[in-house]
């Protein structure tokens, strides 16, 4: 990864900054037949992450804190800012002529684009705000989201265009509401990260080409969750808190509850994020479409892996819009190692 020192608007005089809008555009000119389409609807998308930015800045001044009062389909209490985000997605995304179709994490059904506006090619699906336990406390949360083709015909999308595998994706990425902002994304041949300079209202390219390292040194789970894990998966875990020069342990461990941080973490420094399923979660915690799709996406762009535990996450072909998924990801080492020992092999 180069990570671009210069990044922010230029001293007057000097080259500006490679800009989110720039680097989009450079690329769609590389790619016959593009038609502006994809440049157009991550303008909005961005947009739409620098209104949610603003937001969860002042969140505790401007009264934006704390629950609605409703709880969503995943049965969780919806906090004032996943609503303020959730809307935000969808009002900066819906009239641009990019898509025919959305669906969020905060909302039961799929989400028609209104007949005012015209549709086009493309299906977004997001979570709007990542981490809400977090938005109370201070600490970072996120916005994630996955671009498909659509695969049906007609004005509107339906939901078989939302349930594509993630290995079909065009592309994927998350916006990082942390100590930086920060827009990472990729359309499957290189990932590349932004960061937000609010001064002058863009994303410039910051960390160009990122690489998950083959293998890291911190491990990142709700550790909490350990009498409610299999066997193996407890034995993993044993393993990698026992001291071992020669294989890099004991591991670190770090858990944000944020899966946007614990997952820009691992991307960028390596080791491994897993939610398996346990007795509570069967099925694991987190949402395969607006979550594991899209972070497996980025990191296999970087060379990193992800896992449901028995498959990659791309290949899992999704039956229903909020199907949850065990998740295995980071550095490709670290999974193969969580995995053999899931299935007894270690
Ligand atoms: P969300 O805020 O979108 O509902 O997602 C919360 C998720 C994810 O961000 C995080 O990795 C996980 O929940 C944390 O779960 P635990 O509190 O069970 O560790
Ligand atoms: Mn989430
Ligand atoms: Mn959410």
């Amino acid at each position: 990864m180069t990570i671009v020192h210069s990044w922010g608007p230029p001293p007057s005089g000097a080259m500006p900054g490679t800009t989110l809008e720039r680097h989009i555009l450079e690329r769609q000119r590389q790619t016959p037949g593009a038609t502006g389409d994809f440049s157009g609807l991550f303008q909005q998308i961005s947009l739409a992450g620098k209104l949610i930015n603003a937001r969860v800045r002042q969140a505790g001044l401007a009264g934006m804190l704390g629950l609605t009062g409703q709880t969503n389909v995943q049965g969780e209490q919806v906090q004032k800012l996943d609503e303020f985000a959730n809307n935000v997605m969808i009002r900066s995304c819906e009239a641009g002529g990019h898509l025919c179709l959305m669906a969020s994490e905060e909302d039961d059904d799929v989400i028609k684009i209104p007949e005012r506006f015209p549709t086009g090619k493309y299906v977004l699906l997001f979570d709007p705000l990542d981490g809400s336990s977090n938005i109370d406390v201070g600490v970072t949360i996120g916005t994630i989201f996955s671009i498909q083709r659509r695969v049906t015909m007609g004005r509107s999308g339906q939901l078989a265009d939302c349930l594509q595998r993630g290995s079909t994706q065009v592309a994927a990425g998350y916006i990082l509401y942390g100590s930086s902002t920060m827009l990472v994304y990729t359309t499957g041949d290189g990932v590349h990260g932004f960061t937000y300079d609010p001064s002058a209202g863009e994303f410039f390219l910051s960390h160009e080409n990122i690489r998950v390292p083959q293998k890291g040194g911190t491990y990142s789970l709700n550790e909490g969750n350990y009498s409610r894990w299999s066997d193996g998966l407890r034995a993993w875990v044993d393993w990698l808190k026992q001291d071992d020069k020669s294989t890099g342990r004991p591991y670190g461990a770090r858990y944000v509850g944020s899966l946007v941080a614990d997952f820009h973490r691992t991307l960028l420094k390596g080791g491994v994020f897993a939610y398996p399923s346990d007795t509570k979660s069967p099925k694991g915690k987190l949402r395969l479409l607006y979550e594991a799709s899209p972070l497996a996406f980025i990191a296999e762009a970087a060379g990193g892996a992800a896992s449901d535990g028995d498959q990659r996450i791309l290949d899992v072909e999704p039956k229903e819009l909020h199907q949850r998924t065990p998740l295995f990801i980071g550095s490709r080492e670290d999974v193969e190692t969580a995995l053999a020992f899931a299935h007894g092999r270690r």
